[in-house]
């Protein structure tokens, strides 16, 4: 099986990341691709948002843990949300798991160690990260073939994608050559005020800066999120809003912009 590991990644906290990796595997899903999402965050919120409690449970941590002490997991990690949609989840010890890698012997490299054997079980994993730059981002972008960057017009700055871009570029040239950008996601977004607009614009300056200063291509995807107060709500009831309101713009744009990833490949 030819298959793709993505991360889905921003600093930023509340751009979208945990909702979209949710709902582009859900999306994806329904396409027939197998997917595997990794809560990637000690808040645990892909979890949650999946219906799973965080406390106690074997997830992420487990297996970070296991391959730090290079030892075989026990635990069953991988839950089946639905066919094709699977989840290892994750909770708050995947931040003390953080501070143990400090002295771990290529501590970039431990996601890598727990994904690669089972990722030709799957067409698609998606890693929903933390929203920050620190070790367990660089295990993501070390780990992965490819990362999305969901940005909202509201939290856009260069300086905040120049950081991004920045440690990017480090991982790509220091340990993962292979990492490629997908794309920008604009997600959030009220198509009807001017500031919107100004915004938007203001990404593609950005995109164009990146360019030019750190020459990496960082296109953006045509399709767009919508921003709907539904998106909250399906979230609040467990759901990706695709199976809580499948005829909302917002399921439809994840849809749409599903297919316009895989035209990616
Ligand atoms: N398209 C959207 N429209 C409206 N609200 C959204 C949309 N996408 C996400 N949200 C809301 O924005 C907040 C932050 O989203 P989240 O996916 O948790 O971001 P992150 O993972 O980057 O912190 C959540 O409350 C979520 O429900
Ligand atoms: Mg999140």
């Amino acid at each position: 099986m030819q298959s793709k590991i993505i991360a889905i990644v921003n600093q930023k906290g509340g751009v979208g990341k945990t909702t979209t990796a949710l709902n582009l595997g859900y999306a994806l899903s329904q396409i027939g691709k197998k997917v595997l999402l990794i809560d990637f965050d000690p808040q645990g919120s892909l979890t949650v948002a999946l219906g799973y409690k965080t406390d106690n449970k074997p997830g992420i941590q487990t297996l970070m843990t296991d391959a730090i002490e290079e030892r075989e997991t026990e635990e069953k990690c991988i839950l089946e949300i639905k066919k094709n949609l699977n989840l290892i989840p994750a909770n708050l010890q995947l931040a003390g798991i953080e501070m143990t890698l400090v002295n771990v012997m290529c501590k970039e490299q431990i996601l890598k160690s727990v994904i690669e054997p089972i990722r030709r079980d799957f067409d698609y994993i998606l890693i929903d990260c933390s929203p920050s730059l620190g070790t367990l981002t660089i295990n993501a972008l070390t780990a992965c073939d490819s990362i999305i960057i969901p940005v909202t017009p509201e939290f856009l700055s260069a300086k905040g994608l120049g950081d991004l871009t920045s440690t990017i570029k480090k991982t790509k040239k220091r340990i993962n050559p292979r990492i490629k950008v997908e794309g920008i996601l604009i997600t959030m977004l009220n198509e009807r005020t001017n500031l919107s607009k100004e915004m938007l614009r203001a990404v593609n300056e950005s995109a164009v800066y990146i360019k030019d200063k750190f020459d990496l291509d960082m296109k953006i995807f045509n399709n767009k999120i919508p921003a709907s107060v539904r998106a909250g709500e399906a979230i609040k009831n467990r759901k990706s809003i695709i199976e809580y309101d499948p005829k909302n713009k917002v399921s439809k744009a994840y849809q749409c912009f599903a297919k316009e990833l895989i035209a990616n490949d």
